[in-house]
């Protein structure tokens, strides 16, 4: 037994939550079991909370904030710790969200019409950022083997003919969960070099590395890839302060540092509200304990998802992530269309995933489901799974 206890469920209907108090309006019905949304059902670590508390309590003034001294440091201490990443304050900046930063470099670094290379399916909101931009989105979807991990289609890569523009990439994969090694980075990073890609990796689920794996953060790998690049991460997903906007980015190369943050500087971005700093460093300065028990957590639940699938839902396999608490439910088995499956886990389970297409029509067939939450939520989801499928194979017969 740890210090912590992730068994515990907490009622968060009612609190305004995403995952449960909009299910009326993105599904449909409110009456159904939430897996979906990449936020946590754990609850959000005490020191983090109590950090807070004792900014609010111990002076009854929330006025304009200046960063804390410990700030930077608490992130360069904390990536080198876990990821060996050595990073100069310099190249720090806070942002307001990272989809807003994406957002954001899209405005900075292209015009309207220009290239936005994306890697499908992956997180949605890169392609909808882009589109919403006016942006030309470019699709090279993964490549998927014969153990369904995905792989980067280089040789479409290569055959691109771009201007210039971006490549967005999710490192760690969000939703594959794959995690891309030093060679695959730095072979990416060369060829977006030299097709003048500048790439902006996404490494928010980059400190929940599972089954003892290691994260190679984009930057490290290469010249090319230091000289080429914006990083952004967060504690959000670690830590479960989504609400609490902490992402930040690091930018090792001086000319692209000074147009982003001097942009950045321009409109105020750079400047976080008073609590933002404050759970970060606690975060980093206290979280390691909690973070590896979190892990542990939830390698169990996936370890207990990957057996229930296998011996009780016929045609759905979880598929194991090499980060985070995303899973793929591959339910492709099932020969179901997209309208049949949402069917199938909406009205007959009655359970809240995300759909495999909202990443890209390569998600089809998938779905996501959420295992940060206590183990009694997993086994309901599917179990309400279990109970449908059988169902449909019934009536099928
Ligand atoms: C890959 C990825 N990037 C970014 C985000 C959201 O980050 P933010 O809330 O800072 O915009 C998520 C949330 O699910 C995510 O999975």
């Amino acid at each position: 037994m740890g210090k912590y206890d992730f068994d515990q469920e907490i009622e968060r209907r009612g609190t305004g939550a995403l995952k449960t108090d909009s299910l009326q309006e993105r599904f449909g019905r409110p009456d159904l079991l939430s897996a979906w949304v990449a936020d946590m059902d754990f609850a959000t670590p005490d020191f983090i909370r109590q950090a807070l508390i004792d900014r609010i309590e111990s002076n009854p003034i929330l006025g304009y904030t200046i960063e804390p001294a410990d700030y930077r440091p608490a992130i360069i201490d904390w990536e080198r710790k876990l990821h060996d990443w050595e990073i100069n304050p310099d190249w720090i900046s806070y942002i307001p969200g990272i989809v807003k930063g994406i957002g954001m470099v899209i405005n900075v670094f292209t015009k309207p019409g220009d290239d936005v290379v994306i890697m499908p399916p992956v997180y949605h909101p890169f392609r909808i950022t882009a589109v919403e931009n006016g942006r030309h989105v470019v699709n090279v979807p993964m490549l998927e083997d014969e153990e369904h991990r995905y792989q980067i289609d280089y040789d479409s890569l290569e055959a691109l003919e771009t201007e210039g523009g971006l490549l967005l990439l999710s490192n760690p994969h969000n939703p594959g969960g794959r995690m891309w090694t030093a060679e695959e980075l730095a072979r990416l990073a060369e060829i977006s070099k030299r097709k003048k890609l500048l790439v902006v990796s996404d490494e928010i689920h980059a400190d929940m590395a599972l089954w003892g794996k290691r994260h190679v953060p984009f930057q490290t790998v290469s010249e090319d890839a230091a000289s080429n690049s914006i990083t952004f991460c967060a504690p959000s997903k670690t830590f479960n302060i989504p609400g609490i906007v902490s992402s930040f980015s690091v930018v090792p190369d001086k000319r692209i540092r000074d147009r982003f943050y001097g942009w950045l500087a321009a409109n105020e971005f750079g400047d976080a509200p008073l609590l933002s700093h404050i759970a970060t460093i606690a975060a980093y300065r206290e979280g390691e304990e909690w973070r590896k028990e979190m892990i542990r957590y939830v390698e169990d639940n996936i370890r207990f998802a990957e057996d229930y699938c296998r011996e009780n839902i016929p045609g759905v396999k979880a598929l194991r992530p090499d980060a985070s608490f995303l899973v793929w439910l591959d339910c492709r088995e099932l020969g179901l269309s997209h309208a049949e499956l949402l069917d199938l886990f909406i009205n007959g389970a009655r359970v809240a995933l995300n759909d495999g297409e909202m990443f890209g029509k390569e998600g089809a067939g998938l779905m996501r489901l959420n295992v940060a939450a206590p183990r009694s939520t997993v086994e309901e989801v599917l179990s309400r799974l279990r109970e449908a499928v059988s169902k449909l194979n019934k009536n099928r017969k």
